[in-house]
This record gives C-alpha cells, sequence and structure tokens, in this order.
C-alpha cells in the first residue's frame, strides 16, 4: 500500500480518473453501481496508474439531473450505499495513495430538497429565501438559458404561490439565493462536513452563476468570487492541503478571474481547449491549439489547469466561435441525435471513429499539455456511446469489466440495469472489455497504463512550463515542456499521413534526445536543425538528456 503525496501541490501531480459510481460496479445485484462495487475495484485504479479519484454526485437525489439535483447534501443516496460506505471507500483509496475529489453542487438544488419543499409551500416559509423568487419573468433578462433544449426560460411558474422562481438549469433544479447569509453558511457547512470526512478536493459544480444581478449576464459576477473567496479562507485554516476545482465553462480570462491572487481556487478546468483538441485532429491542423494557448494568461504559482478529452456531459461547444461550432458538428456529429443543447453527446473512440493512432494521439495530447489530466472511465478501453439513450446516458453505460453478463459489470437480471451496457459489434462488451484488454500489451489499456507510467516519472507535464515550436510544417504540434532544469520535447502528428519536420533545438547544442517509452537514445543534437519523421498521428515525447548527465553515462539503448 502507497500512502498519498503529502505534497501541498499533489493536485499538479495527480491523474484523475471520474467516476459515476451508478455505472462502475454492482456488488449487490440491483442494477446499479455502488460503493462496495467501486471498493472492489480500487485494485483496477491503482494498477491502471491513476491517482485521483473523481466521484460524480453520489448523494440522495431523485436523479432527474444524475445527482446534480441534490435532496440532501449529506446522505448516500441509498442504491448507492451508505455514508459508511464512503468513508471505508474513502479510507481504501487513501490506503492506496489514490487522492479523492467529490461533487460540491453549490448553484442549485433538486426541488424535492427538504429547503425547496417548505420554500414553495408558503410565501412565510423560513426557507422561502433561500431560493430566487420573482412577480413577472422580467429580471435578469441578459441571462443565456443553458440547457436549451429542454428549458425555454430560466424562470418557471409556482403555481401554489403564485411567482417563478429562478432557475439555471433544468425547471426542477431551484437556483439558491447567495444573497441570503444563511444560504452562504449551509454551503460552508457542506463543505466542512465532506472535507472533516476527509475528502482532498471539491470540485465546485456551476460556479459562475451563483449570484443574479440585473443589467448583467449573471456569470462571474464580483459577489461570487467574494464568496469563493470567504470559502477558499476557510478551508486553508480548518482544512490545509485540500483542493477546490472551478468548474467554470468560461473563456480563459474569464477563468483567469477564479484563481483570484491565490485565495479562490487551486484548479479550473480549462474548457476552450478541449474542442481544439477536438479540430485540429480533424483538420490535420495545429493552429487551433496554438491560438487558444496563445489565449491562455499565465496562472499563479500554486494553481493549475485540469484539461480533460471527454466526461459525462456533451462535448461542450459554448467556448467556440459559430464557425468553430458548425464545424465541429458537421465533422463529428453529422446524426442530429449525436447533438445536445450546443454540443455532442459521444465518446472519444467513436468521435475518433475508433481510429487507434488518432485516440492514442489524442492521450498524447492530454498527457502532456499543461495541466492536470482527467481521464473519463472506460476511455481507457476506448467504450462506445449509444445515442440512443436519452439526454447524457448514451456517453454514461455500465463500465465493460468482461464478456460475461451485462459486460461483467452486474449480475442482475438484464432487464433491471439502470441503462443497458453497449452492445453494439464495435463497441459492444464482448469486443470491449477490460478483461481481454489487460491481456495483451498493444490494447488500448495497456498502452495507456504505459503513457500514465512515463508522464508519471517525471514533474515535467503537471508542472512544467511550455514553450511552443512554430516548425514550418503545421501539421506537427511540437513543444518543449520544462522544469527544475529538466526538458522534455514532444511531437504530434496531427495528420494522417507520413510528416517530416525540422525542429530548432539549437538551444540544447549538445543534448541528447532519449524516447522516454523506450529509453532509445537518438543521436546527439549538434545542428541547430534536427530532422524527425512521423508516421500518421504518430507522437513522440523524449527527454532531452543534458551533456553532462551524458557523461555521467545513464542507461539506455545506444544509438549512434
Ligand atoms: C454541470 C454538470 O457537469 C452537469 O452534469 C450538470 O447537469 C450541471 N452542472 C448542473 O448541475
Amino acid at each position: 500500500m502507497t500512502a498519498v503525496n503529502r505534497d501541498p501541490l499533489w493536485y499538479k501531480d495527480v491523474i484523475i480518473y471520474e467516476i459515476p459510481v451508478k455505472s462502475f460496479f454492482d456488488s449487490n445485484r440491483d442494477g446499479i453501481g455502488d460503493l462496495p462495487g467501486l471498493i472492489g475495484k480500487l485494485d483496477y485504479l491503482v494498477d491502471l496508474g491513476v491517482t485521483a479519484l473523481w466521484l460524480l454526485p453520489f448523494t440522495d437525489s431523485p436523479l432527474r439531473d444524475d445527482g446534480y439535483d441534490i435532496r440532501d447534501y449529506y446522505n448516500v443516496y441509498p442504491h448507492y450505499g451508505t455514508l459508511n460506505d464512503f468513508q471505508r471507500f474513502l479510507d481504501e483509496a487513501h490506503l492506496r495513495g489514490l487522492r479523492v475529489i467529490t461533487e460540491l453542487v453549490l448553484n442549485h438544488t433538486s426541488n424535492t430538497h427538504p429547503w425547496f419543499v417548505s420554500a414553495r409551500s408558503s410565501r412565510s416559509s423560513p426557507y422561502r429565501d433561500y431560493y430566487v423568487w420573482s412577480d413577472t419573468t422580467e429580471k435578469y433578462q441578459g441571462t443565456r438559458v443553458i440547457f436549451s433544449d429542454s428549458e425555454k426560460s430560466n424562470w418557471t411558474w409556482e403555481p401554489k404561490t403564485r411567482q417563478y422562481y429562478w432557475h439555471r438549469f433544468f425547471h426542477h433544479q431551484p437556483d439558491l439565493n447567495f444573497d441570503n447569509p444563511k444560504v452562504q453558511e449551509e454551503l460552508l457547512n457542506v463543505v466542512k462536513f465532506w472535507f472533516s470526512l476527509g475528502v482532498d478536493g471539491l470540485r465546485c459544480d456551476a460556479v459562475p452563476y451563483l449570484f443574479e444581478r440585473e443589467g448583467t449576464n449573471c456569470e462571474n459576477l464580483p459577489e461570487t468570487h467574494a464568496f469563493m473567496k470567504r470559502l477558499r479562507k476557510e478551508i486553508d485554516v480548518q482544512f490545509p492541503g485540500r483542493m477546490l476545482l472551478a468548474e467554470a465553462n468560461q473563456w480563459p480570462q474569464e477563468v483567469l478571474e477564479y484563481f483570484g491572487n491565490e485565495d479562490e481556487f487551486h484548479m479550473a478546468y480549462h474548457f476552450p481547449l478541449m474542442p481544439r483538441l477536438f479540430i485540429a485532429i480533424a483538420q490535420g491542423n495545429r493552429k487551433p491549439i496554438v491560438d487558444i494557448l496563445d489565449q491562455t494568461p499565465q496562472i499563479p504559482d500554486s494553481c493549475q489547469w485540469a484539461i480533460f478529452l471527454r466526461n459525462h456531459d456533451e462535448l461542450t461547444l459554448e467556448m467556440v466561435t459559430d464557425q468553430e461550432r458548425d464545424y465541429l458538428w458537421s465533422y463529428y456529429a453529422k446524426d442530429s441525435r449525436m447533438r445536445l443543447n450546443i454540443g455532442i453527446r459521444r465518446r472519444l473512440s467513436p468521435l475518433m471513429q475508433n481510429d487507434r493512432r488518432k485516440i492514442d494521439l489524442m492521450q498524447s495530447l492530454l498527457l502532456t499539455l499543461p495541466g492536470t489530466p482527467i481521464l473519463y472511465y472506460g476511455d481507457e478501453i476506448g467504450m462506445g456511446d449509444n445515442i440512443h439513450l436519452g439526454d447524457r446516458n448514451g456517453v454514461r453505460t455500465p463500465m465493460q469489466w468482461s464478456s460475461d453478463k451485462n459486460g461483467g459489470f452486474s449480475r442482475a437480471d438484464p432487464s433491471s440495469l439502470y441503462i443497458p451496457p453497449i452492445q453494439n459489434p464495435v463497441y459492444g462488451y464482448q469486443v470491449v472489455n477490460v478483461e481481454s484488454q489487460i491481456r495483451y500489451p498493444t490494447s488500448p489499456l495497456s498502452v495507456l497504463r504505459q503513457m500514465f507510467q512515463v508522464r508519471q516519472s517525471t514533474r515535467i507535464f503537471g508542472r512544467g512550463t511550455l514553450t511552443v515550436i512554430h516548425s514550418r510544417n503545421q501539421k506537427v504540434f511540437a513543444y518543449f515542456r520544462e522544469y527544475g532544469g529538466e526538458v522534455a520535447l514532444i511531437l504530434n502528428n496531427l495528420s494522417d499521413a507520413t510528416e517530416s519536420v525540422y525542429v530548432d533545438l539549437s538551444r540544447f547544442n549538445g543534448y541528447v534526445p532519449v524516447e522516454m517509452f523506450s529509453q532509445t537514445q537518438f543521436p546527439l543534437i549538434r545542428k541547430a536543425r534536427f530532422h524527425f519523421t512521423l508516421s500518421p498521428y504518430g507522437f513522440f515525447w523524449f527527454h532531452l538528456r543534458p551533456p553532462r548527465s551524458e557523461k555521467a553515462g545513464k542507461k539506455g539503448k545506444g544509438n549512434p
């Protein structure tokens, strides 16, 4: 057993694995994944090489938004287990050196939460002011509707008390009123409760929307930053070493504000980067990635981006131009059933047309660009999706463990599973599953595992600077990562053809490029321009070994 890394900046060095408890493993044959099931799979996750787990919401809920509609902040949804099971899971994860990140849904509750049940029952309810009410729908007109496929307005009429209530997501998810100091206290208590149990980090859902102000778009308001700074202050005092991750689907300049002066969030997702990785590989050109990196500001030293390819939601296309969105839709979501709101509800492998070269290249980008990578469960084996299921359920199907009944996810009667596993001839559990992929070294699972090992052999990727190499060949995206005197050179061929590229390595005269997977040494860097050949969608990760350690004669396969 490994102890967890005690470094307060641990979140810079981890690889995060995102898990819906419901979808992972069903230990009690009720057709729904549960915490004891997840505990039984911890060794698998350690073996895979991830070092932190992000659990999607697991507290009590009517599950009309998969748990983001909270009915009880303090108890586990009964089908997933009990609070004791959660504590056991946490202890078992920590024993194995895994950090645990859970959800903090601040902005809203379910309409079945006792606060809302009371609030909607009478205007004089002590909880009335926990939510945002209005006699008309005229207020906050400048606010966009996020779930545009299912909601027409951010206001919904409450017939009993004859007022409208405010909601940024589904109508059954009323927004909490953060102008009410009691609401702020309640949420601070929720935070303390989960940190007291021992969770390492909280992923703060829907952060930009906490407050409403007339004449604004009701996003990223100063009041939201003030509240988050207050929360951070309390954590720094009471729970040092814990982490807050902002879910703020915004442009980098706006997200920068959420890091504050190292006094707000430790981490934030880099939403705009993600779709540009998909554009770049579709167009075989690095420009979209380089452009967004150019627009990404420096962030404070202790802060970190969280980067990802796919997650439990649709591949959101909010942070792209209209032209880019049209391009992504026409390229990746020709069938209208693949679209949701303004995103694409598909998994990584189908998006890559199951082309192994493209899948591995996307993972190479994820693991070598600045930030902490997040892997969505099932993407390590290349799971498919089911566009015939509603909402985002098509990317939330049962984990495929083996070719057994229900893909080894559950011993329940197949008709009682929360949703069916993928069963088609390309991605079905008979073909795509952990048991088979663990057995051969070139499987997606085995290769990713190896990539994780290499990534974790150095701190360069989690902590280093990035310098883009502006080589003439635009199809190759190459960069240096540097940290504490170490240098990595990464080359990614975004095109479907073999590419040749000259890279200016004059700064590293006398260094030896050592390929990081095989430890093969390349010829000494003597000329300013170094030539590489990359296979279609191929990539290289090199360590540039400085002259002195070369003389010290480190091991490695010789190569003249
Ligand atoms: C963002 C979550 O990722 C999504 O799944 C959820 O529906 C909304 N926030 C509302 O909580």
